[in-house]
């Protein structure tokens, strides 16, 4: 029998392909890594439930007690169907709905992440209706290049998300004019996949110096957050499992000046699931054509679209071909697109058809971004202790 536990744990006679491997034991250990890194009674981690809603994964992060940073009321609702507290779930998003506010008012989720002074005057209108107080953060965009791909960079100021600095001003001149909005805190997320900590750095000098400017009008914090984008290992998931979370929470340790009582939050979502998950394909056919070789696989840019939106790359292993000799192919999907391409040039043992393919750390914006398109029905995901 072969040592891969994706081979062992799976009865491809029975399971359809394609589908998304969950290793619940190593989303387990991540969790672990997160805590253990993160261990200071004023660091507070949400998990970005954009990268995975599925329910087995949220209830596995609520488990191991990291609260939920949601952008939509579908988030909120699975947030709260796993378990979360509301009180641990904030609420992010440049464009909240009326509905989505109320709903996230019912609930009594903790923080509203404020994006703009249009949104902030809907959230008080809403609020002093229903009767309530939303705490809320006003998200600054810091102006700070993350160094990533331009589709998932946030902190830029020709971005759309976060308030300007220059226009900081105008909108806390607005916060104190609501008696249903309270100022609690302030928001900042930089961008996503972010390989390298100095931009971080950077984030942290920022805040330093806006604290100071936000104690000099009176304004007292009670909460900093730093949002995600810690990035993982693409190319070599089984040397890198889970990310360097030390490393990571040690440049906010070193870095970030806390005033007495403040809390810091964070909100990670690849780095905490990425590694954890797999696409399993078939091989439906090998292709010769004049110049290229195509492995065509049952899986498509409707079950995993990052490759085709981003440009990214997701390690490929042929999880049952024994063959020592490697040939060079593009790994393309089944859909009606020439973007359906997995990767191209792809070194793999011999591959024919039949053989199952593993597309890696495909755990976090993989099956949450699937669609239909060619009436092709989402992938289930497999949960595997
Ligand atoms: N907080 C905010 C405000 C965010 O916008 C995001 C991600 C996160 C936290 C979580 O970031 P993470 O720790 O996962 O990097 N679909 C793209 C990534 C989009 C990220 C959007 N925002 C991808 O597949 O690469």
């Amino acid at each position: 029998m072969s040592e891969n536990p994706i081979l062992n744990n799976i009865d491809f006679e029975v399971e359809q392909t394609p589908f998304y491997y969950y290793d619940m034991a190593l989303l387990d250990r991540t969790l672990d890594a997160v805590n253990e890194a993160s261990a200071d009674a004023r660091y507070k981690v949400h998990y970005a439930v954009k990268a995975n809603a599925d329910m087995p994964i949220l209830k596995a992060v609520m488990a191991k007690g990291l609260g939920a940073d949601t952008v939509s009321g579908g988030e909120i609702q699975a947030a709260i169907e796993a378990g979360f507290k509301p009180e641990d779930i904030v609420f992010a998003g440049v464009g909240k709905s009326d509905r989505e506010i109320e709903l996230a008012l019912e609930a009594g989720i903790s923080c509203f992440n404020v994006e703009s002074k249009a949104e902030l005057a809907v959230i008080a209108e809403i609020a002093s209706r229903m009767n309530r107080v939303a705490d809320i953060a006003l998200r600054i965009n810091p102006d700070i290049d993350a160094h990533t791909h331009h589709y998932i960079t946030t902190g830029l100021a020709e971005n759309k998300f976060g308030i300007n600095m220059e226009l900081l001003d105008d909108v806390l001149a607005s916060v104190a004019k609501y008696p249903s909005v309270k100022l609690t805190g302030l928001h900042f997320h930089i961008g996503s996949q972010i390989t390298d900590n100095a931009p971080y750095a950077l984030l942290c000098e920022r805040i330093n110096a806006l604290q100071e400017q936000f104690e000099a009008k009176g304004y007292r914090l009670a909460t900093i957050n730093v949002g995600g984008g810690l990035g993982i290992d693409y190319d070599d998931p089984d040397r890198n499992p889970i990310p360097d979370f030390k490393s990571y929470f040690d440049v906010f340790r070193k870095h970030l000046i806390l005033r007495e009582g403040q809390e810091l939050h964070f909100e990670l979502g690849r780095s905490i699931v990425a590694q954890c998950g797999s696409l399993i394909t078939r091989v439906l056919y090998v292709k010769e054509g004049v110049k290229k070789r195509f492995a065509i696989v049952d899986a498509g840019f409707n079950d995993l679209i990052r490759p085709a939106l981003y440009q990214a790359h997701h390690k490929i292993q042929n999880l049952t071909s024994t063959a020592s000799e490697e040939e060079v192919y593009d790994v393309v999907g089944p859909i009606c697109e020439s973007s359906d391409v997995f990767s191209e040039d792809e070194r793999l043992p011999l591959t024919h058809r039949g053989d199952i393919l593993a597309l890696r750390s495909a755990g976090a914006y993989g099956r949450i971004m699937a669609s239909q398109y060619n009436c092709r029905p989402i992938a289930r995901g497999v949960y595997k202790d």
